[in-house]
């Protein structure tokens, strides 16, 4: 049997290629950690094997909670931040037309809050929110974070001023702690729907719990065969030479770190993917980076990026190494009819007539391998991933592929990969700077400063 996910290494010198070979070694006896639960801090890894162990049962219960909705929606809000909300954002983007909600015959729209402190943006969202009938789920394990819990008052206010507070309340879920915190209490208080956020998993890790599983629900995302991919990738992990594709990968992270290399790219050949990109640089970037190492992770859209920071992947400081992801296949299907486009017959003023009838899709692999060879000519260092197809359960694979070898990653360069003591600063010189109580010492330091 194969695994699911192939990796092509053939763009590495042979020097790496040696120096990834030996690490998978070390990065199999990580990986066993991990699936033992032997990692040093092991209270964050309920996320592993989720699925089966938690997940599908999860899945049930929230598919009946969401049927049982009596009132029509046409808006989802999700209001999180950081983990709470890229991991939704990333499937929607990833599997729903990107219209959702605006071509006639697709519903519900969904928005984002809670991600940002701007008041411009915060004003045109409860504009939309004002003109549609929502449903709004409020993510926060911690239900402290400042900038979910203005814009959960925000958009409070604003359904409480038009329903009043008994259907403002029946529109509101909350997906928290399930023994403490802020959010939890109001919700206990107002009799809000809950969802628990696992106490044993990270926020950057939670994508199939109830943090991703409740608004992807509500979003019209088949759920269950989210974690289906994503069991797939789990059982394969328990197999040695199943697990090597993401044993490679997290092998060649590492090994090109420690030959010099600073910055990861992750290529990606379709604008649905930005989203899943930008849950991955949090992923990797949270998990990793801590005590003055691990690679910055950034994306690269082909083609789109090729015309901009393209020049400094070709040219530039050779300070990075760059992961292509890409798929088997590529079908579009809308309401089960498959779609595809290929370039017209018409003038040819333009000289494109040597691509007439070739599928576009065609046109973006041909980049994709164009920017392969290109960059690896150029001194960059790069690795292809393919996953099967994107779709519920490709995507479902992905989590599971990347925050597997995330973890492994980390444990390679003796890093605990489910801290963030760089954010947790952050969270707090905000607090004192706003002057919550409790904080006046910090405040006064930071004032000084
Ligand atoms: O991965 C993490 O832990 C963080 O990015 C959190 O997800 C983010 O800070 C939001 O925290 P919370 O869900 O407690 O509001």
């Amino acid at each position: 049997m194969n695994a699911t996910v192939t990796t092509d290494q053939k763009n590495l010198s042979s020097s790496l290629s040696q120096e990834v070979e030996k690490l998978t070694v070390s990065a199999q006896e990580a990986l066993s950690q991990l699936q033992n639960n032997q990692v040093e801090d092991g209270r964050f890894t309920g996320w592993y094997n989720f699925p089966k162990r938690k997940g599908f049962a999860l899945a049930d219960e929230i598919s009946s909670y969401v049927d049982s909705i009596d009132f029509a929606y046409d808006l989802v809000v999700v209001i999180g931040i950081g983990g709470s909300y890229l991991g939704t954002k990333a499937v929607v983007e990833a599997t729903k037309h990107t219209y959702q909600g605006i071509v006639p015959g697709t519903k519900p729209l969904v928005v984002y809050l809670g991600h940002h402190l701007s008041e411009a943006e915060m004003i045109e969202t409860l504009d939309l929110i004002g003109t549609r009938s929502p449903v709004v789920d409020v993510i926060s394990k911690s239900g402290t974070t400042t900038e979910p819990s203005i814009a959960f008052r925000l958009v409070k206010q604003s359904l409480e001023a038009r329903y009043g507070k008994k259907e403002a309340n029946k529109r509101i879920i909350a997906t928290t702690d399930p023994e403490n915190g802020a959010l939890l209490k109001l919700a206990k208080k107002v009799g809000y729907q809950t969802f628990a956020v696992p106490t044993d998993i990270g926020g950057r890790y939670s994508v199939l719990s109830a943090v991703g599983l409740v608004p992807l629900a509500l979003a019209g995302v088949n759920i269950r065969q989210l974690l289906e991919g994503a069991d797939s990738i789990f059982t394969e992990l328990e197999t040695e030479a199943l697990a090597k594709p993401c044993l490679d990968y997290a092998s060649f992270r590492v090994a090109a770190y420690q030959s010099g290399k600073k910055i990861e790219v992750l290529a990606y050949a379709n604008p649905k993917l930005m989203y899943f990109v930008e849950w991955w640089k949090q992923l990797f970037g949270e998990s990793e980076g801590k005590g003055g190492i691990g690679l910055f992770p950034t994306g690269l859209g082909i083609t789109t990026d090729l015309h901009s920071l393209g020049q400094f992947l070709q040219e530039g400081d050779r300070c990075m190494i760059e992961t292509f992801l890409s798929f088997d296949e590529q079908p579009y299907s809308v309401g089960g009819i498959d779609k595809v486009l290929r370039v017209p017959a018409t003038e040819d003023e333009d000289g494109l007539g040597y691509l007439e009838s070739k599928r576009v899709e065609v046109v973006n692999q041909a980049a994709v391998e164009a920017t392969q060879i290109a960059h690896s000519d150029g001194g960059v260092p790069n690795v292809s991933l393919t996953f099967p197809v994107l779709d519920e359960r490709g995507i479902g694979q992905m989590f599971a592929f990347f925050e597997t070898a995330c973890a492994v990653s980390c444990l390679l360069m003796k890093v605990n990969p489910f801290d963030q003591p760089g954010v947790e600063a952050y969270k707090k010189n905000l607090f004192a700077i706003m002057g919550r109580p409790g904080y006046e010492d910090l405040q006064k330091e930071l004032m000084n400063r």
